[in-house]
């Protein structure tokens, strides 16, 4: 556990201690690298990270638990967002500040359309922003999309490692319950919401969970990276519900795409391109995978 009690702060402002840490996440440049998985879970962190070569815990604060390490000759972190937007937009603004731009959520979620089956997995290309934190960023016309990069990385990790995954809309809600037309206490549900779920299915959005249009919103208008892959924990359709159902797939999937997205940006790096076109990606097939 951090204390960050008894530290000078730079300004109510700009919530930077003396030796330049971030107030909720207590790093500072330097601490963390460019690629950073984002679960929700604090206690998903040390799962991500047992996939890893090296690894050290950075800090406890909050919500917000953070490993660093290797994995498989790439440096990456690890941080918790805790559950929902506004928690979520606290650790991509500092992670942002302390010089990461490539940010993977790996998540659980709920899938809408009875054909997605307990345990797979839903790699987000977009999300519908049913979250508050994002509008105050911006309007709500702006699109969450995932990074083109990191929504391919992800595709392809999930293919080599021979992982059943679904790739679609995704639905970011601020609420677990009444928001994803589940009964509230009492059975309290707006009518607004009570069929949600359904009204989403109907126009073939995947699933719903909670942080994935705060990370693409903000990865977006900070020209960095966002990507989400989430495991099927429940299925609305089917109304079956299986904690921890997917999630150590999901895990394996974001760990891979990270050394995935690594390659690809160092080869971006050598040939001087900004972007990665369908023959680059072919180059880098032959030259990287194919007899293995
Ligand atoms: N997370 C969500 O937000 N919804 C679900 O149904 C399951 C996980």
């Amino acid at each position: 556990m951090n204390l960050v009690i008894n530290v000078r702060f730079e300004s109510a402002s700009v919530p930077v201690d003396e030796s330049g840490r971030q107030y909720h996440l207590n790093v500072r440049r330097g601490d963390i690298p460019r690629y950073v998985l984002l679960p929700g879970d604090p206690g998903r962190v040390p799962l991500i990270a047992s996939f890893w070569d090296e690894k050290r815990l950075l800090s406890s604060h909050r919500e917000y638990v953070i490993y660093v390490g290797r994995y498989r000759g790439v440096d990456v972190a690890a941080v918790s967002t805790g559950i929902g937007g506004p928690a979520t937009a606290i650790a991509v603004e500092e992670l942002f500040r302390v010089g990461a731009d490539t940010f993977i959520r790996v998540g659980t979620t709920g899938a809408l359309r009875r054909e997605i089956k307990l345990g797979d997995l839903i790699i987000t290309s977009a999300a519908v922003r049913y979250d508050g934190v994002s509008r105050i960023y911006v309007d709500s016309e702006y699109p969450a999309a995932a990074s083109l990069d990191v929504l391919l990385a992800l595709i392809e990790a999930a293919d080599e490692l021979g992982v059943r995954y679904h790739v679609g809309i995704t639905a970011s809600s601020d609420s677990f319950y009444v928001g994803q037309g589940r009964p509230g206490f009492k059975n309290y549900l707006p009518k607004q919401w009570s069929d949600i779920h359904l009204r989403l299915a109907e126009v073939n959005v995947l699933n719903f969970e909670m942080e994935a249009s705060t990370i693409f919103t903000l990865a977006n208008i900070y020209g960095g990276r966002g990507g989400a892959v989430c495991a099927v924990i429940a299925n609305r359709a089917t109304d079956e519900f299986v904690p921890g159902a997917g999630v150590e797939d999901a895990i394996k999937v974001a760990n891979e795409a990270v050394r995935i997205l690594k390659e690809w940006d160092d080869l971006r790096a050598e040939k001087k391109i900004t972007y990665l076109s369908a023959s680059t990606l072919s180059e880098w097939y032959l030259r990287s995978r194919k007899g293995r």
